[in-house]
């Protein structure tokens, strides 16, 4: 790509970017259709309420995952925090989540969720998923719902992930896909369409 088309391709990044924000920090998060049809009743059975209401995610990966007792583990995308909650207890005292999002907000929901959960064992961090602010070999596990698709710059996010991944660590991940013969160049294109 010349110069001026990165240039172009990075102002129109900025844009999507601004567009999801605004699109997840006015989602109220008092709904609990998502997570009800997501998640088990056992699931949801210790879950606290604002994870529950605020759960956004488009699958239940979780449910595949082997998670380890003692992991480092990331959750890409937190939102409210409902799978950092999860992912908390099944890595116990001995191993921690990083919560990451780039909206305050929404730390604050992961925040409020994990100190009801009694669990100290999660760490929120601002941060947008295309520059984790993490350490090379860092994590043993990357987990993500929902959130690769919102980013305009996919490739990138799975380069960090393989950067501060440790050598043989683990990427579980629920997302969307769509191609190009699925939906027509204006859905394609439309900023609900990103932010949705
Ligand atoms: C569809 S919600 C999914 C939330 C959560 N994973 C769940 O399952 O409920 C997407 C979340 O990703 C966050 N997000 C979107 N793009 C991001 C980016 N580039 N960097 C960091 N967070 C991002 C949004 O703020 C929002 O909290």
């Amino acid at each position: 790509m010349s110069e001026t088309g990165v240039a172009r391709d990075l102002m129109r990044s900025a844009e999507i970017k601004q567009i999801v924000r605004s699109a997840y920090a006015a989602v109220d998060g008092s709904s609990e259709t998502v997570a009800r049809n997501l998640y088990s009743p056992e699931e949801l059975a210790r879950m606290p309420q604002t994870a529950i209401e605020g759960a956004l995610g488009v699958g239940n990966h979780l449910r595949h995952a082997r998670i380890d007792p003692g992991e480092t583990l990331l959750d890409l995308g937190c939102g409210a925090g409902i799978d950092t909650i999860l992912a908390a207890r099944r890595t116990g005292p001995d191993g921690r989540v990083i919560a990451l999002d780039f909206l305050p907000e929404m730390l604050e929901r992961t925040k409020t969720a994990a100190a009801e959960a009694g669990l100290p064992n999660v760490e929120p961090v601002e941060a947008d998923i295309e520059a984790i602010p993490l350490a090379d070999d860092s994590v043993d596990h990357v987990i993500s719902n929902g959130v690769i698709n919102l980013a305009p710059r996919k490739a990138r996010v799975l380069a960090e992930c393989a950067r501060v991944l440790r050598p043989d660590g683990k990427l579980t991940v629920a997302d969307l896909t769509v191609t190009e013969e699925e939906l027509p160049t204006e859905i394609l294109a439309h900023p609900a369409t990103w932010a949705g």
